[in-house]
């Protein structure tokens, strides 16, 4: 099919991308002249494992191309994904601008033929609705509308868009209904279940899985807090319930909070429209309030330990991005642990195998914080090793180099990578979330 995609960030790319490598014919859209002069020479904006080859290859092929003009874009177009920022307004609810702009931009370019256009971003719900009012506004030809809400990981995009654990739909015709089975057809093939129904039960279901997550994480939150201070240990805890199939052990890890373009803000959207349909959905309230003081608790932990004076004091942080296989920064619980401690007057060296560069610009002119790029050059003179992100190669790392880094074995752990007895077999004192410190 031919398929055109507006937006090429983390979700459009990646839904571009692999449509082609499925076999559509797909042109990308963006408004961001760099971003298409780079993609257009095969360079990839975003750290994402395995999208570079993808791209290039079908680059290659003819099969992928990208323009900023969307009249032409979309012009031989049967699909037409939009996959633009929804990013939070001040009161929580989704900031529509970016979609309803681009569809009234497409209520005077729709291609001369029949076509679908796809929300693909993660809207509230009447949107679908909303989006069509915008093209029909001057269009000519017929069109339907589409939510298609999209599930992927980051770090693991390229798998989840080809083999999605399922698909939802939100249609309104059954022409609209054949178009998408036709687009999906091989993701969905072997038993991945392609869910028709809706747009409002297409949308409102992305924010019913985003926020059940949020709040299955801080459910385990706050039973780590209940671990500390009842002398248990979270980790045998987590496994033991994990092993009950109606619990699972997916979400289930205690640490600095989920971070993320998708999660916080989701969050805030769904509350956001359980108020506006008078309705008091509490969980989500609680879910993120613990979400939120979550980075907090380790620097509790830091004040604590350094008795309220870490001013002076440098700390040496590995892991920035708000999640391991990613350099996405956006609500990252590193950066609320490098704000309290840089103002409480303490220095940071960070490190992050992806990140590093987006947290530098960031901070350009902040003397107190440095983005080393090497683990190991930033522990040099620090006062402890704080760990915010999961990555691997954190996990691989050596106890001894790390000790013989530090100004004094001392660690503060946000995602529990270690084995308490392995850090206290290498002499280090070690703080981590849900389970007793090591102290020597
Ligand atoms: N990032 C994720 O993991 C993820 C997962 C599922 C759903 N989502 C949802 O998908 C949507 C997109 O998220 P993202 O992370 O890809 O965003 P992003 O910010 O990475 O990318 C958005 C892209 O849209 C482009 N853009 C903005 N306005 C435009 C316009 N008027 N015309 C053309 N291009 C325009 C930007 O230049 C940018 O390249 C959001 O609603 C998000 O909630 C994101």
């Amino acid at each position: 099919m031919n398929v055109t995609v507006v937006g090429t960030g983390y979700v459009g790319l990646v839904t571009g991308c692999c449509l082609a490598e499925a076999g559509h014919q797909v042109v990308c859209v963006d408004n961001n002249q760099q971003k298409v002069a780079d993609l257009k020479k095969g360079l990839v904006p975003i750290f994402e494992p395995g999208l570079e080859e993808v791209m290039q290859s079908n680059i290659k092929q003819a099969q992928l191309f990208f323009t900023t003009d969307l009249a032409e874009g979309v012009k031989d177009a049967e699909a037409i994904f939009l996959a633009l920022p929804t990013p939070p307004q001040e009161d929580g609810s989704a900031d529509l601008s970016a979609v309803l702009a681009v569809a009234k931009q497409l209520s005077d370019c729709l291609p001369a033929h029949y076509c679908v256009v796809i929300d693909k971003s993660t809207v509230p719900v009447g949107t679908a609705g909303a989006v069509r009012q915008a093209i029909a506004n001057k269009a000519t030809t017929e069109f339907d509308v589409v939510s298609n809400p999209e599930f992927l990981r980051e770090g693991f995009a390229v798998k989840d868009f080809m083999e999605p654990e399922r698909v939802v739909v939100g249609v309104t015709s059954d022409k609209a209904e054949m178009v998408m089975r036709k687009l999906y057809a091989s993701f969905v093939n072997e038993g991945r279940p392609l869910y028709i129904t809706d747009p409002a039960t297409a949308e409102l279901t992305k924010y019913a899985a985003n926020t059940f997550l949020v709040t299955k994480i801080s459910f385990m939150n706050e039973i780590a807090q209940l671990c500390e201070r009842m002398g248990a240990d979270v980790e045998v805890l987590r496994q033991a319930i994990g092993a009950d199939s109606r619990i699972g052990h997916k979400f289930l890890y205690p640490g600095i909070g989920s971070g993320g373009s998708c999660f916080p803000k989701d969050v805030r959207a769904l509350k956001h429209m359980s108020q506006e349909h008078n309705y008091d959905f509490k969980l989500i309230q609680a879910a993120m309030s613990v979400n939120e003081n979550q980075p907090l608790v380790l620097t509790e932990k830091i004040n604590q330990h350094f008795k309220d004076d870490v001013k002076g004091k440098t700390f040496a942080l590995w892991g920035l991005a708000f999640k391991p296989n990613t350099d996405d920064i956006r609500d990252a619980p590193a950066l609320v642990i490098i704000e309290e401690l840089l103002k409480a007057g303490a220095s940071v060296t960070a490190y992050d195998p992806e990140a590093g560069e987006h947290v530098r610009q960031r901070y350009a002119d902040n003397p107190k914080l440095t983005i080393v790029s090497d683990k190991y050059e930033a522990l040099k003179g620090a006062s402890a090793l704080l760990i915010a992100t999961e990555w691997q190669e954190f996990r691989d790392s050596d106890p001894r180099q790390i000790a013989d880094g530090l100004n004094q074995p001392l660690i503060f752990d946000g995602r529990n990578i270690f084995k308490t007895d392995d850090v206290q077999a290498a002499g280090f004192t070690y703080y981590s979330i849900g389970r007793k410190p090591v102290v020597q």
